[in-house]
């Protein structure tokens, strides 16, 4: 089948690398169009170094690429999607289905990825996410991926074009939920990287996932989310891989705050795309907005904006009110 990847980092590489294994005809489009000479001739690209570029792998650095493919995976950071977006519509065909597989919101809007994807394509758009360092797909480590969809048929195509000996694709009927597991655990992971790099044990982050997880579902459920979608692969299995992981560039940008650096330097040198910084203003002013809870995630954003002392953030969350676990727990 003719696809396409909009996306060269570390993500869109990964998936692309897959769908070629898989047999599929593949052209990955790229922003970065300087490095193409340099990935065609080393077959290696420098946002993913540890992965080969399938010899079948097409790179172009020109939209009108997504035309005559029957899937388009969306892979750009959330920055600049809607752009990327645009960029790309007038060349999808009809029949083509369109995946997202950025994790973020967007900024201002509040919207998810799907939803900046649909409004500038026209699309039913499949959201693919989960537990899924890109440097361990391409190199065929067993994952497992959630293909989310309001039409069971269109999730059903996305399972099928991804799913391989070492990738379990399941299907859900609820991308809102799927989204927002994929853009809030990352604020949660920024938090886990903070409570390493102030030197906490297990304890803390075990707490804090545990505590995290229940903030993103009550925002979640607040906004139409499906509850056990936070139980499954885009919910506690998302926030488990990037709270543990040194490949999470999220926690890896955390634990340089907490070890006193600002969050623009902690980015700087993560030098990677940080989703849950960003993600932390939206999940901050829709928990604002929607009167949910969310002292994590308040937390995250008073160290990120407004320069809040992480030692004093603790601190706060540490201190509040005495609570019971289950009446507080109440969307499971
Ligand atoms: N890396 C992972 O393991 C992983 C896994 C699942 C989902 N994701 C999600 O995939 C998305 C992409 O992440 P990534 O890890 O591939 O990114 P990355 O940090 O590896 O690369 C960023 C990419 O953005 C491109 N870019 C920069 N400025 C741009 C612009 N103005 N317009 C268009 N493109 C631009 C760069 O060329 C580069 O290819 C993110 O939302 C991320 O959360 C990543």
């Amino acid at each position: 089948m003719k696809t396409a990847v909009v996306g060269s980092g570390a993500w869109g590489t990964a998936l692309a690398i897959r769908l070629c294994q898989n047999g599929h005809d593949v052209t990955m489009w790229t922003y970065e169009t300087e490095l193409i000479p340099e990935m065609n001739a080393t077959h290696r690209n420098p946002r993913l170094p540890g992965a080969v570029l399938p010899e079948t792998l097409e790179i172009s650095g020109d939209y009108s690429c997504v035309s005559g493919c029957k899937l388009v995976v969306i892979a750009s950071p959330s920055f600049p999607l809607r752009g990327v977006c645009r960029g790309v519509a007038p060349y999808l065909d009809e029949d083509a289905v369109v995946v997202s597989v950025t994790k973020g919101l967007e900024q201002g809007t509040h919207l998810r990825m799907s939803q900046v994807v649909a409004q500038e394509t026209g699309k039913n758009v499949v959201v693919l996410t989960g537990p899924s360092h890109a440097e361990e797909v391409s190199i065929n480590v067993p994952t497992g991926l959630l293909s989310a969809s309001t039409d069971q048929t269109l999730a059903e195509f996305v399972q099928d074009a991804f799913m391989a000996d070492t990738l379990r694709v399941y299907t859900s009927p609820d991308p809102v939920g799927a989204e927002l597991g994929a853009a809030l655990k990352n604020v949660i992971a920024l938090c886990a990287g903070i409570t390493d790099g102030l030197g906490f044990g297990d304890n803390t982050k075990a707490m804090l996932m545990t505590r995290g997880l229940t903030e993103m579902a009550r925002l979640g459920v607040a906004l139409g989310a499906h509850k056990e979608t936070f139980t499954g692969l885009a919910g506690v299995g998302d926030l488990i891989v990037t709270c543990t992981s040194m490949h999470s560039r999220n926690r890896r940008a955390g634990i340089l705050i907490g070890q006193g650096k600002s969050a623009q330097e902690a980015m700087k040198e993560v030098g990677a795309v940080v989703e849950g910084y960003y993600a932390a203003k939206s999940a901050y002013e829709l928990g604002k907005a929607q009167g949910i809870d969310m002292p994590i995630t308040e937390a995250a954003y008073r160290v990120l904006y407004e320069n809040a002392d992480v030692r004093d953030a603790v601190q706060a969350l540490l201190s509040r009110q005495r609570k019971a676990e289950p009446e507080d727990a109440g969307w499971l």
